[in-house]
């Protein structure tokens, strides 16, 4: 994805070594507690090891009936055969889910903010991508607060949106969104604690898909592409969105240089939790193309079972969006 580094991106190299050494997200684990929402309907608990574990069934996961009156939220996940893929291990999910505890308060105005507002544009890009047809039943995987979902209901007639996130503190940011909003479009919604890695759905459960900026928090980002597949019907739609590296030298020097040196001062004027991701985002988006170059990605869709695959790099390669189709008549993708 890049050619060879520069003088100054060496620079940058260096400074990032410095940033990034000082601290790591982590913390203490913390009890993998499940809960269901289900909007315009009561809050129900499921216990410890449930919805997202292993081979559990996914009862009382939304919606095997919808709010009284409304559509009822995405009927087939609640049965079959949940959680074919392997849970996220322990290091990487306790560190995902530390890095965005403290996120939630004010995550879509920084968010916004910091990419200079680009970040809801690439959004809205990977809704149109996906392109869902009225009545959709849609999967928002890393839901977080719940701006896809929103946007998604918000272009889609009629969809259903399951929004998925292994963080309980975004989870209850994405509620406060919905709950908040009297209107038919919170009725459409349901909210589920789990992991990507281990989706709690039965094969084939939804029309369509999206994730963003997920696979940097996979250990496997793969194997978490054919268990995304997994739970797509054939024909159905994927998009995702992922923060890139400019590939054009000199955009990526002044990525380099916003995310070395800008972003952690931002980050450390906004709080101590955003310094924290000011810290990390540039050093774990460089790492992660290092380890999975774009191509080798676009490699994994295909491997998942997906074709069409198209890569929209926007904003000069700072956002890419991914989509392709779930060929008709496949199955299950675990052995491609
Ligand atoms: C940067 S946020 C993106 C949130 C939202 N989709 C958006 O558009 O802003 C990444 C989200 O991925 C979630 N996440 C990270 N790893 C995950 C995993 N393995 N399974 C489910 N959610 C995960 C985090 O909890 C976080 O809410």
């Amino acid at each position: 994805m890049s050619a060879t580094p520069s003088a100054l991106e060496r620079l940058f190299d260096l400074l990032a070594m410095r940033t990034s050494n000082r601290s790591t997200p982590g913390g203490t684990p913390r009890e993998g507690r499940r809960l269901a929402f289900q909007i315009g309907e009561r809050m129900s608990s499921i216990p410890s090891g449930g919805a997202g574990a292993r081979g559990t069934p996914a009862s009382g996961v939304p919606a095997a009936s919808g709010p009284a009156g409304g559509t009822p939220v995405a009927d087939a996940p609640a049965a079959g055969r949940p959680t074919a893929g392997a849970p996220a291990s322990d290091t990487r999910k306790r560190q995902a889910l530390e890095l965005f505890r403290g996120l939630p308060r004010r995550y879509d105005l920084l968010s916004a903010a910091l990419s200079f507002g680009q970040d809801p544009r690439w959004r809205r890009a990977l809704v149109q991508a996906l392109a869902p047809a009225p009545g959709a039943r849609v999967l928002d995987v890393a839901t977080g607060t719940g701006m896809v979902a929103a946007e998604l209901l918000a272009r889609c007639d009629d969809c259903t949106v399951v929004g998925l996130d292994q963080s309980p503190e975004m989870l209850s940011a994405a509620r406060a969104r919905f709950d908040g909003d009297r209107s038919e479009l919170g009725r459409r919604v349901a909210l589920v604690e789990g992991e990507a890695e281990a989706l709690p759905f039965a094969d084939a459960s939804f029309d369509a898909l999206t994730f963003t900026y997920l696979l940097r928090y996979v250990d496997d980002p793969a194997a978490t592409m054919r268990e995304l597949a997994r739970v797509l019907s054939p024909g159905g739609r994927i998009s995702s969105l992922e923060f890139g590296v400019p590939p054009w030298p000199p955009a990526r020097a002044a990525w380099r240089f916003y995310t070395t040196v800008g972003l952690p001062l931002l980050g450390r004027l906004a709080s101590r939790e955003w310094a924290e991701v000011g810290r990390f985002l540039g050093p774990s988006i460089r790492g992660f193309y290092a380890r999975h170059p774009l191509e080798r990605i676009v490699g994994y869709w295909r491997e998942a079972g997906l074709s069409e695959v198209r890569v929209r790099r926007m904003s000069l390669g700072g956002g890419v969006v991914i989509s392709a189709e779930k060929a008709a008549g496949t199955g299950d993708a675990r052995g491609a």
